[in-house]
């Protein structure tokens, strides 16, 4: 049976290249009316372009689709509220926000500016917190919602040279953990992507025959997926391209629970070290504080 997005709207951030422009261009084809932003700036955050969103519009039009342009930045509050207000005041609601917008400034952690950390967490993190902010409260009222935060294999296992974006897009995991939780008794769920494509922010990483290989339709499935109404999973980690799905996640080991009777020693952590670090029969949690039963009730 096929996904419909008929009588849906959706917003994506970072919509007028690469992956943006790709979820966009699917959920319009499945009849999302979609809200196409983007600041059109360089990769490194730099300057400013309304070609970029107007061109996507354009090419959904052309394609018999409805969609509008926005082309406020993410990073700042104002303009989280108005990418928001461009959905509601063109068409009434708002289902699906994917906060796809992002830059790179790349550079070995000693060399690190403080420009260079503050602006890539400005976009990534603080840019899916203000269209979020501006979205939750439409979600609530309307009992439903559908998000994707964008985070990257470099948030999840790390990469050299990218202890800003590393961190940024680890952040991601940590919003989505609690807005998983936020959002359940709305019907909001709340899931990332971890993608793989060829776009402009990964020629500068990747030979030019791989970026034109790896397309960002390869990605797509999984997004356009994880926003339908027919996906019920909310807090769950992705990873697609490169013609590959699978699921990354934070677990937790079983460890040992020696119980709180007497204090351990440092060496006695040494002694368990294998055990204590040991992720056999490890599990993905759902929040905090959900072993501290168990904890407070283990005695050996
Ligand atoms: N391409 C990959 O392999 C890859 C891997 C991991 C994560 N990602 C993430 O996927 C997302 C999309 O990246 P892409 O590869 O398609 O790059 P891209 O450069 O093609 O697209 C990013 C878009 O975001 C826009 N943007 C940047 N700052 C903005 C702001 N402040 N407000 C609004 N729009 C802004 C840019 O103008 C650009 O069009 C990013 O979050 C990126 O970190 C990409």
């Amino acid at each position: 049976m096929s996904l419909s997005f008929e009588g849906q709207v959706a917003l994506v951030t970072g919509a007028g290249a690469g992956l943006g422009r790709a979820y966009a261009l699917d959920l319009a084809k499945r009849g999302a009316k979609v809200v196409v932003n983007d600041l059109g700036g360089d990769p490194h955050g730099q300057g400013e372009n309304r070609a970029a969103a107007q061109k996507v519009v354009d090419e959904i039009k052309a394609a018999g689709g409805e969609a509008t342009p926005n082309y406020d930045s993410v990073a700042s509050y104002d303009g989280g509220f108005n990418i928001v207000k461009t959905a509601i005041d063109a068409y009434g609601r708002l289902d699906v926000v994917i906060c796809n917008a992002g830059i790179l400034r790349d550079i070995a952690f000693h060399n690190m500016s403080e420009e260079d950390w503050d602006k890539v967490f400005a976009v990534h993190i603080k840019g899916s917190f203000t269209v979020l902010r501006a979205a939750w409260p439409v979600f609530r009222q309307q009992s439903y919602g559908r998000v994707i935060l964008t985070t990257s294999s470099s948030g999840i296992y790390g990469q050299f040279g990218q202890a800003n974006y590393g961190a940024a897009k680890t952040a991601m995991l940590g919003l989505m953990n609690v807005l998983k939780q936020e959002g359940a008794k709305y019907n909001v769920n709340v899931n990332t992507i971890a993608p793989v494509a060829g776009t402009r922010l990964t020629q500068t990483v990747m030979p030019a025959e791989m970026v034109e290989k790896l397309v960002p339709e390869m990605v797509v499935p999984a997004v356009t997926y994880m926003v339908s109404k027919e996906c019920q999973d909310s807090g769950l980690i992705i990873e697609a391209g490169a013609g590959n799905f699978n699921r990354a996640a934070i677990v937790k080991g079983p460890g040992i629970r020696p119980g709180m009777d007497e204090l351990k020693s440092a060496e006695w952590c040494q002694e368990n070290w294998a055990a204590i670090t040991s992720l056999e029969g490890a599990e993905p949690m759902w929040r905090t504080g959900q072993t501290m039963k168990e904890y407070l009730a283990s005695k050996t």
